[in-house]
Formats: structure tokens, sequence, C-alpha cells
């Protein structure tokens, strides 16, 4: 089973996210391989700015491959901290979020702490985190089971990392068995498909191919 995860990061405005999932699932239904892909083969990810979260769910079908997931969730669990938005507020309506994404750590310096608390809320809540990293320098806390290897040259760059690079920065990492490797940075419609047939990457993050609808779903056709 591997992962294909569509980070949308601040992009979109109500209007373009109905017209990217009109295309999107048009383009499903209108195609039986790729039904099959998301029958037998993939679980994929929609993460959308917040507030659009509940208008993706409401379009996909429930009981399908395909899921909800948030771009981050708050460090601090119900109460008095105005703007956050809590892992007990995202349960039942996502099933993943991306923690510790670069332009986290980066732009709003989240510390280890920071995303362990966003970790164990997300797992106490049964929404799947997304640990993303850059390299082994950062650390890989045990309740997540999705490690998503961004290294920060490769995230919105357009140079993604080469199949060998990414499976050399995997064994550095020495991840538990329970964990699911995945990549991302610059990851496009062009380059995915020998990491789909890598047994040793179970997924692909994507970012700004995954904007488009028609190469977000070009993508997924390609998972094997
Ligand atoms: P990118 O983004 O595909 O645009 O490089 C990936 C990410 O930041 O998750």
């Amino acid at each position: 089973m591997k992962y294909l995860i569509a980070n949308w990061k601040a992009h979109k405005t109500l209007h373009e996210v109905n017209q990217w999932l009109v295309v999107f699932m048009e383009k499903i239904r209108t195609d039986s391989h790729v039904q099959s892909i998301i029958e037998e083969k993939a679980r994929v990810v929609i993460c959308p700015p917040f507030p659009f979260i509940p208008i993706v769910k409401n379009v996909i079908p429930q009981g399908t491959s395909i899921f909800v997931g948030s771009q981050d969730v708050s460090m601090f669990d119900e109460g008095s901290n105005t703007g956050e938005t809590t892992a007990k507020m995202l349960s039942g309506l996502v099933r993943f979020t991306i923690v510790g994404h670069s332009e986290r750590r980066i732009l709003f310096h989240e510390s280890e702490t920071t995303i362990e608390k966003k970790v164990n809320l997300a797992k106490q809540y049964e929404i799947e985190p997304v640990l993303c990293i850059r390299d082994e320098k950062d650390l890989i806390h045990n309740k997540a089971s999705i490690i998503a290897y961004e290294p920060h040259e490769a995230v919105g760059t357009g140079h993604f990392k080469t199949l060998n690079e990414v499976l050399e920065a995997k064994k550095l990492l020495r991840l538990s068995p329970h964990m699911n490797f995945i990549y991302g940075g610059s990851v496009n419609q062009h380059m995915c498909r020998v990491y789909f047939e890598n047994p040793e990457i179970q997924g692909l993050l994507v970012g700004n191919a995954s904007l488009d609808p028609i190469q977000f779903f070009q993508i997924l056709s390609q998972v094997v």
C-alpha cells in the first residue's frame, strides 16, 4: 500500500478548492485503472488549508481510500489558545495530519518538544501523524508511523532527490520496522514512477504538483 499525500500549503480560495475537487473526482470517475489503484494500492490523503477541510471531506466518498488530512495541528489540547486548531477539533474530520513540516520548523520556529506534543495529541485523538523530517538530525518521535523524508533543499525548489539519494538517506534514519517511509520534495508526474516502484519507499508527499488536479491525478495513476 502506497501513500500519496497532497499538501496544498497556504494556497487556494473556496472557489479554487471546489474546482479542484470537480476535476479530480471526474477524472477518477472516468478512469477504471485509477479506480483500481485507489481500491487496491493507494491511500490518497488530501491536506487542504484548515477552512477547506470540511469541504473536501464532504466531496470525497466515504469508505474509499481517499482521506482528508490537515497540514498541522495544535500543540495544545482544548483551552484558551486563541486561533489554534486542536486534534480534538480535527478528530472525526481528518484521518491524518502533517506534523513538523520544514516550513513550520523554519518559519514558525517549531522545536522538537512542540513537534512531539503534536504527534502525541494527534495519536490521542486517533489522527495519524505524518512526521516530516529534513534529515537524520531531526528526531523521529516513536509514536509516528509515517515518516516523510523531506530534505529542505528539495522542498519547493524543483530539485528533487534521486531515488538513490533517498535510499541512502533512509539508511541513516534507522527507522523502526513499524514505520512507513515516504519521500517529499519537488515530486512531479515525470519522476514519481521509480519511487512508487521501489519497495523501500511507501509513498510520496506532493506540494506544488498537487495544486493542479490533473498533475496530481497523473501521479496517482502511476502508483504500482
Ligand atoms: P514540493 O513540496 O512538492 O512543492 O516540493 C513538498 C512539501 O513541502 O511537502
